[in-house]
C-alpha cells in the first residue's frame, strides 16, 4: 500500500490493528457529531491564494517558552500509545526528537515517564488529569520535573470519562471485553507479534510505578473512572500553579471566558481542544472555537490547538484561525501504529512538505507570518 497522507496511515492501521485499539483512537463521544465536525470544520476553512511574492528562504519553525522547535507543531498526548506499536511511547518520542518538535507524554502512557526519557535526547513535555489522587499527582509532577520536564499539559476537559460508545462495540470496555480482546489479537498476527509478545510489560507505566505493582489495561477504564474529579474548579488549580515551577499549559479550552479564566490562574498557554470529540459530543469544534479565544487572548498566553488536523494545510489552517502551534493527535499514532518511529517521522515530513507548499501558495516567509489575513472571507 502506498502511503501518502495520514488518512492513508489510517487505513493500513486499521487494518493492522485489533478492532478494539483501532477504534479507541478512531472513535469519539456519542454520535462522533463532535469528532466529525472537527475534521470538516477545519476542512472548510478556505484560504487566500496569493501569487508572485514567494521566497525561497522558507521559516518553518516555531518558538514557544522561549525555544525553538523546527516545525510547529508537537505529538499530543495519548493515552496507550505504547498499545499502538512496541514500546510506542519510546518510539514516538525518538521521532519527536529527531525532528525537533515537542513529545507530550500522557500520564496514562504505557511507557513510565523514566523509560521514555532515558531515550529522549531533549526535555518532553508531561500531560497531567486532574485525579482525586492527589499524591500520585504530587508524586508524578515530581518525577517529571526530575526527568528535565519543564512544561506541564493539564488536561481540565476529562473531570468525567465520555461516553465513548463504539469502546463498547469494539469490545475496549464492557463484559465480553477481555475474551473478545485477545481474539482479536490472535486474529492481527502482525500486531499480536510485535505488540503483544514483544512489547510487554503492557501497563500503565507511571501508575505501576507509583502503585509499586502492574496496572494493566484491564484496568485503565476503571483507574481512570475511579480517579477522575468531577467537583473539580478552577480554584482547585492554584495548588498546581504555586507548585509545578514550570510551564502551565492548560488543555480543554473552548470558550473564550475559559481562556481568560486560565489567564487568570497564570497559565501560559492552553490547548484549545474538546479533547478530539471524545467528551463533550455538540460541543463546537476547534476550528469554529479557534478565532474568538484568539481574540480574548492572542499575544498573552500561547494557544495550542488539536482537533482534525490530518495534514499540512490543516496545520496551517489553526495557525490562520489564531493559533501559535497544533497538537497532533490521532494522526500520528495512526502512522505509528503503522511504522512506528519511522512512520510518524514520515508523517511529519509529509506534513512539513505540505506547509512548505502552502506558505509559497499564500505568498507568506515564516510561520509567524500566518494569521486571519490569509483567510479568505
Ligand atoms: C483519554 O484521555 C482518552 O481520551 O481516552
Amino acid at each position: 500500500m502506498i502511503i501518502s497522507s495520514a488518512t492513508d496511515f489510517r487505513e493500513a492501521a486499521r487494518r493492522k490493528l485489533p478492532p478494539f485499539l483501532f477504534h479507541y483512537l478512531d472513535g469519539g463521544a456519542g454520535a462522533e457529531q463532535t469528532l466529525r465536525a472537527n475534521v470538516d470544520d477545519l476542512q472548510a476553512v478556505r484560504l487566500r491564494q496569493r501569487v508572485l511574492r514567494g521566497s525561497d528562504q522558507l521559516d518553518v519553525s516555531a518558538e514557544w517558552f522561549g525555544e525553538r522547535y523546527k516545525l510547529p507543531i508537537a505529538l499530543a498526548p495519548v493515552g496507550l500509545a505504547g498499545m499502538y506499536a512496541r514500546r510506542g511511547e519510546v518510539q514516538a518520542v525518538r521521532a519527536a526528537c529527531h525532528r525537533h518538535i515537542p513529545f507530550i507524554q500522557s500520564t496514562v502512557s504505557v511507557c513510565s515517564l523514566s523509560e521514555v526519557a532515558a531515550q529522549a535526547s531533549k526535555p518532553i513535555w508531561f500531560q497531567l488529569y486532574v485525579l482525586k489522587d492527589r499524591a500520585f499527582m504530587r508524586d508524578v509532577m515530581r518525577r517529571a520535573w526530575e526527568l528535565g520536564a519543564r512544561n506541564l499539559v493539564f488536561t481540565v476537559d476529562m473531570p468525567v470519562p465520555g461516553n465513548r460508545y463504539r469502546d463498547l462495540h469494539s469490545g475496549m470496555s464492557g463484559p465480553d471485553g477481555p475474551w473478545r480482546r485477545v481474539l482479536q489479537a490472535m486474529l492481527h498476527p502482525r500486531w499480536a507479534w510485535d505488540v503483544g509478545l514483544h512489547g510487554r510489560p503492557h501497563d500503565l507505566g507511571n501508575i505501576s510505578t507509583y502503585r509499586g505493582h502492574a496496572t494493566g489495561l484491564a484496568d485503565y477504564i476503571g483507574w481512570l473512572g475511579e480517579n477522575f474529579d468531577p467537583g473539580i474548579a478552577w480554584q482547585d488549580l492554584q495548588w498546581i500553579r504555586d507548585e509545578w515551577q514550570g510551564k502551565l499549559i492548560i488543555k480543554g479550552i473552548l470558550d473564550p471566558d475559559d481562556a481568560r479564566d486560565a489567564l487568570k490562574l497564570g497559565a501560559d498557554g492552553i490547548v484549545v481542544s474538546n479533547h478530539g470529540g471524545r467528551q463533550l459530543d455538540g460541543a463546537m469544534s476547534s476550528a469554529q472555537a479557534l478565532p474568538a479565544i484568539a481574540e480574548a487572548v492572542k499575544g498573552q498566553m500561547t494557544i495550542f490547538a488539536d482537533g482534525g488536523v490530518r495534514t499540512g494545510t490543516d496545520v496551517f489552517r489553526m495557525l490562520a484561525l489564531g493559533a501559535d502551534g497544533v497538537l497532533l493527535g490521532r494522526a500520528f499514532v495512526y502512522a505509528l501504529a503503522v511504522q512506528g518511529q519511522a512512520g510518524v517521522e514520515k508523517l511529519l515530513a509529509i506534513m512539513e512538505k505540505d506547509l512548505r507548499t502552502n506558505m509559497v501558495l499564500t505568498g507568506v516567509k515564516s510561520v509567524a507570518e500566518i494569521g486571519p489575513h490569509l483567510l479568505a472571507r
